[in-house]
């Protein structure tokens, strides 16, 4: 079933979880993200990034995500991740999507207030969506060696900007930078916790981790107990389908069509959410 983002974030500070929010550009992820949700009976929010049109177009891999969703046993958010434009967020809408991020983060401050302002309208007009935006820069792949910049307190979420960002725009989740980064982690992550505080005091509303693949079992619980409720992860989830295709084809070289790839990869994939479940979810699911 669909639920809002609202209404998951709410799952994640009662039970002290982060809702695992993963990004699922390729039928195999989304199928593999769904299943491990029933599996668990846990809420859980499946993203699609403008970044990713060239895998698959929102209006494609959109309306199979809305439609797993809406006929899973388990609650799923549809969120549309990384939006760098007012449109953008309106094409997830116009499929169905019922949660958005626009990314404003790396706009002069006053571009990304009035922008995300109007996404916050756009998402009243289509009957309450939630809308999330960011503050603060977070390094990623263009930045060169990912995580080389990791640390660097110069980019990091100002909690009394996030004060005022959140209570002109009324947003329902903020995305700050404290020390994760994008991609592939080539340096230690340098996690500034006191940080997390100040911006959920200030803010007011949850916070959201960008760059969530790669951390360690202590550092997710660490972010969440601070107010981390949305954990966005995808990297090492499709760096192991891509290790399983290789060795499918390693393993069995008179392979000579790609749906069995697709299977291998589906498969890795639902083992690694099924860990990072496992991981973000330990205390409800101790219970
Ligand atoms: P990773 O790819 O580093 O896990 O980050 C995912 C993300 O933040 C998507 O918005």
């Amino acid at each position: 079933m669909l639920i809002s983002l609202k209404d998951a974030l709410e799952f994640g500070e009662k039970n002290g979880c982060g809702i695992a929010s993963v990004n699922t550009p390729t039928l195999e992820m989304l199928v593999a993200a769904i299943d491990v949700a029933e599996r668990y009976g846990v809420p859980l929010i499946v993203q699609h990034a403008e970044v990713h049109e060239p895998v698959n177009s929102i209006e494609n891999i959109g309306s199979a995500m809305v439609e797993l969703a809406k006929r899973s046993s388990a609650p799923i958010v549809v969120h549309v991740d990384h939006a760098e434009s007012f449109d953008y967020v309106k094409r997830g809408f116009e499929v169905g999507f019922n949660s958005a991020m626009f990314d404003g983060s790396r706009l002069p401050y006053e571009e990304n207030l009035r922008i995300t302002k109007e996404v916050v309208e756009l998402a009243e007009q289509y009957g309450g969506r939630g809308v999330e935006a960011e503050l603060g820069v977070m390094p990623g792949r263009e930045d060169g060696e990912h995580g080389n910049n990791a640390g660097d307190a110069s980019l990091y979420t100002d909690p009394e900007l996030a004060h005022d960002f959140v209570a002109e725009t009324g947003i329902t989740a903020l995305a700050a930078s404290f020390g994760t980064v994008h991609g592939l982690y080539k340096a230690e992550p340098k996690i500034d916790y006191e940080l997390i505080t100040a911006l959920r005091e200030r803010a007011g509303v949850p916070i959201v981790m960008h760059g969530g693949s790669g951390l360690s079992p202590e550092e997710y619980r660490k972010c969440i107990k601070r107010g981390v409720q949305k954990i966005n992860y995808y990297t090492y989830a499709d760096k192991a389908a891509l290790e399983a295709a290789k060795k499918l084809l390693v393993e069995e070289p008179e392979t000579f069509v790609f749906s069995p790839l697709a299977v291998a990869a589906r498969n890795a994939v639902d083992k690694n959410f099924d860990a990072l479940v496992q991981c973000l979810y330990a205390d409800y699911l101790k219970r």
